[in-house]
């Protein structure tokens, strides 16, 4: 039953969610599960709760399970279909207690991407209907064959999911995510992610384990390099991006992979940035900054999410009803299917709320976790789990059942092979190449260009004859290929060695390249030949930064944040010579570049920019591209300062106007939140980075000087904020203007600064552009002391500028 139009709720939904749709095909049989759904959360809570308050907390969530629910009714989305509902009903109605278990385990049968479980019987299990995913397997024919053994050799004939980590990229490797975070270019990220797609689908692999959207304020956190840096609203958008890229228009669509947002939740906020390490943040940072990203995809119709390894508030990720059930489907109304990370669930014994896998299956699956990924407790367990009555049969059919839902939306059950006929896209199509390169363009932030003889060093003349190239970066093709390259192939890289020659051969000029040390490593014995060919030229380039295997990525936490080895010992010899030098950092986080700031003139951050890594830039160092990328998370002084973000409270003791280069020297110096041996500032703050030209910006002007709370939190209202930004430069270039707030007099502090708008805009010199921002209720709103999302009243400043740090003001009240 669908299709019928649903007006009178609908306004009740519009007064809750203003950014609702004006119409609705609503299907009452899927709007009564929703509701059971919540009576069953209500239920789990009921040992929680006063009986009083629970009442009103039920008739709340139904209301909110309602909005989300409408509001999951996207043109992308076929998880909310009756028919495929019914199809799936029908499937369970035929399936054993056994079989419907099978869906629920997935196992790693390719390269293992962490320790393995030692199981090697897939096949047999697969023709038991004893799993319901595979993962690591890429070939159209592997992955065929043993989706055979699924669809002819199961009773049932249910086809498999195949999925793999495509993180950035799948043979046409695109930069980090932290690097493609700083492009500011969520339609360059969907994009590449649809590349991703493509390339991936023609191999077999219909899921991919991206994005990873958590927020990481700590760049001592190896992971950074994975996700979109420290900012919740610039996260949800570039969370909606590769949500949109990946999935396309239908999940059907066979070049479509379900996109796995994770991970599912906060574990960026990983204590001392080391990894796997205990959570504990409030529910309001919860819900105001780790959350939002993962909701922002959900409501783009992610299919699946993935729970992650943290203990969150005392309460593993994955076992945590509250986060996995309450929120999650209930508020949010999600209707795919949670996987667990990589034995998470086994992982719930050491953590301390299991003593067995039995005891580990149990809590993760009435938690919420739908499929077991590689810890073998669901199918070694969870039969006997509920013919003792310890787990119900209805949770296991609900997770069965949102496991089903999404493969037949896939419209696997009609087309479960990969295309053998058409040939895998593993030789690198130009157009994707092409986009790689771009996508690294657009990812580099140029941290500091300083004139030397008058004029800044980059962009490097076309004259520049003799060019020395030193560092351990400069032609390390495995390197550029960052974290997280699961098909990536350092055949395919052209490092910045390569590019580099293959310039200066059409001018005659001459590359001259000394490796001077390697990353980890106290020998100096390169060094001689580092520093005389450094005198042998015009211009020097140092290519140093991080190995990006061990020192990034997954289990890459750091505690020193420093260019490693001697890699500043050996810049130092370099800048001894003299010779102008451009510093480019290849790091899959913030380093710590003070030194490097204080003595090398121009810095370019680069990350890891994938395939096209050395054409990318050689092309930014010539100036055929005008850098744009600007930072995404806040490059410390010292590793002290983490975990550091901008969007921080302000203390009832700010050191605002005081000199934080010095010791204090009186108790009015003293007696402030900062440290007595280094500045609270950034080296290099959220959103920073230079152009070869220059921007310059007016005083913002608003639509109005004030605006009611009531208006803007029903949507009736909102502000228009405009901004003139004119290119005052000779060059052509892109800038990401960003706007952000901060709202005082509210009932629980709000962040001294907030980034609530960006656009990135191209100026030739001399032109100027009006740039406009609408903030409304989702700008305006926050998680206030009754912990409600809503919009107070408030005095507001509105910042419009080139980063967290600038930008002119004006003000406005929420009355
Ligand atoms: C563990 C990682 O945490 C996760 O991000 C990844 O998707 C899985 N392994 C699968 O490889």
């Amino acid at each position: 039953m669908g299709g019928l139009p649903f007006t009178r709720p609908l306004r009740i939904i519009k007064r809750f969610s203003p950014r609702a749709p004006a119409t609705y095909k609503i299907d009452f049989a899927l709007y009564i599960e929703q509701i059971s759904l919540l009576v069953e959360v209500m239920f789990m809570l009921k040992h929680r709760l006063m009986s009083g308050c629970a009442v009103g907390i039920a008739m709340l969530s139904c209301l909110l399970a309602l909005t989300s629910f409408v509001q999951a009714q996207s043109p992308t989305s076929a998880l909310n279909d009756p028919k495929i509902e019914a199809r799936v009903n029908a499937l369970l109605g035929q399936m054993t207690l056994q079989e419907k278990i099978g869906q629920l385990v997935q196992y790693s049968a390719g390269s293992p991407t962490g320790p393995g479980t030692g199981r090697t019987d897939y096949p047999d299990m697969i023709a038991k209907g004893g799993i319901g995913s595979l993962f690591n397997l890429t070939g159209a024919r592997e992955v065929n064959a043993m989706q055979k053994i699924a669809v002819e050799k199961s009773r049932l004939h249910v086809p498999l999911i195949f999925g793999l980590d495509v993180i950035h990229g799948y043979r046409s490797t695109f930069p980090v995510p932290l690097g493609m975070s700083a492009t500011w270019n969520p339609d360059l990220i969907e994009k590449a992610a649809r590349i991703a797609a493509v390339e991936a689908s023609s191999e077999g692999v219909r899921w991919t384990f991206s994005p990873m959207v958590d927020i990481a304020r700590d760049a001592r956190w190896g992971r950074i390099v994975e996700g979109n840096g420290e900012d919740t609203y610039l996260g949800q958008a570039m969370a909606r991006a590769y949500v949109r890229g990946y999935q396309g228009t239908s999940l059907t669509d066979p070049t479509s992979i379900l996109a796995c947002v994770k991970h599912y939740v906060a574990y960026g906020a990983a204590e001392g940035g080391r990894d796997y390490n205990t959570v504990d943040i409030s529910d309001r940072s919860l819900r105001q900054v780790y959350l939002p990203p993962f909701r922002a995809a959900v409501d783009s119709g992610a299919a699946t999410v993935m729970s992650a390894f943290d203990d969150l508030q005392g309460v593993p990720a994955s076992a945590n009803p509250y986060t996995l059930t309450q929120i999650l489907r209930g508020e949010w109304g999600f209707r795919g299917f949670v996987v667990s990370d990589w034995n998470s669930v086994g992982e719930l014994i050491p953590q301390g709320v299991a003593l067995d896998p039995a005891m580990a299956a149990r809590k993760a699956v009435t938690a919420g976790v739908d499929m077991d990924m590689e810890s073998n407790s669901y199918a070694t367990t969870l039969l006997q789990e509920v013919k003792d009555g310890r787990v119900p049969q209805s949770v296991i059919d609900e997770a069965a059942r949102r496991i089903l839902r999404v493969k037949f939306a896939m419209g696997l059950f009609e087309h479960p092979y990969a295309d053998e006929s058409k040939g895998a896209i593993t030789t690198l199509d130009p157009a994707h190449v092409a986009a790689s390169r771009t996508v690294a363009e657009e990812s580099f932030v140029l941290l500091k260009n300083d004139p030397v003889s008058g004029s800044p060093v980059l962009p490097l003349a076309s004259g520049a004859k003799t060019i020395a190239l030193i560092g351990p970066l400069a032609d390390s093709a495995n390197d550029m290929l960052g974290s997280w390259s699961t098909k990536g192939d350092a055949k395919d890289v052209v490092t910045l060695r390569k590019a580099l020659s293959d310039r200066l051969a059409q001018s005659q000029g001459k590359v001259i390249y000394a490796k001077g040390t390697d990353i980890l490593t106290t020998s100096d014995s390169g060094f001689a030949e580092a520093v005389s060919a450094a005198r042998q030229a015009d211009v020097v380039i140092a290519a140093l930064g991080e190995d990006a295997g061990l020192m990034t990525g997954e289990a890459g936490s750091r505690a020193h944040l420093d260019l490693p080895g001697n890699q500043q010992k050996l810049l130092e010899a370099i800048a001894a010579t003299g010779k102008p030098v451009v510093l480019i950092v290849f790091s899959g986080r913030p380093l710590i570049l003070n030194w490097e700031a204080a003595h090398i003139p121009a810095i370019l951050e680069a990350w890891f920019p994938g395939i096209q890594a050395g054409p990318a830039l050689v092309r930014t160092l010539f100036g055929d591209v005008n850098p744009s990328g600007r930072l995404t998370t806040s490059f410390p002084r010292a590793v002290g300062q983490e975990p550091l973000y901008y969007n921080a409270m302000n203390t009832g003791r700010p050191a605002d106007g005081v000199d934080l280069t010095r010791p204090p020297s009186n108790a009015a110096e003293k007696f402030r939140s900062r440290y007595i041996d280094e500045q609270n500032s950034p080296l290099f703050p959220f959103g920073y980075g230079l152009s070869y030209t220059k921007f310059q910006y007016s005083t913002p002007s608003l639509s109005a000087q004030s605006l009611a709370a009531a208006s803007l939190n029903s949507g009736a209202s909102a502000l228009t904020v405009s901004a003139e930004v004119k290119n005052t430069g000779s060059r052509a270039g892109s800038e990401v203007v960003q706007l952000y707030i901060r709202q005082r007099g509210t009932s629980v502090t709000r962040p001294v600064r907030e980034l609530k708008g960006f656009q990135k805009i191209t100026l030739a010199p001399g032109e100027s552009k009006k740039v406009e921002f609408k903030l409304g209720r989702e700008e305006f709103s926050f998680w206030n002391i009754d912990m409600k999302d809503v919009v107070e009243p408030a005095q507001v400043t509105v910042w419009v500028g080139p980063n967290s740090t600038e930008g002119s003001e004006a003000h406005f009240t929420i009355n």
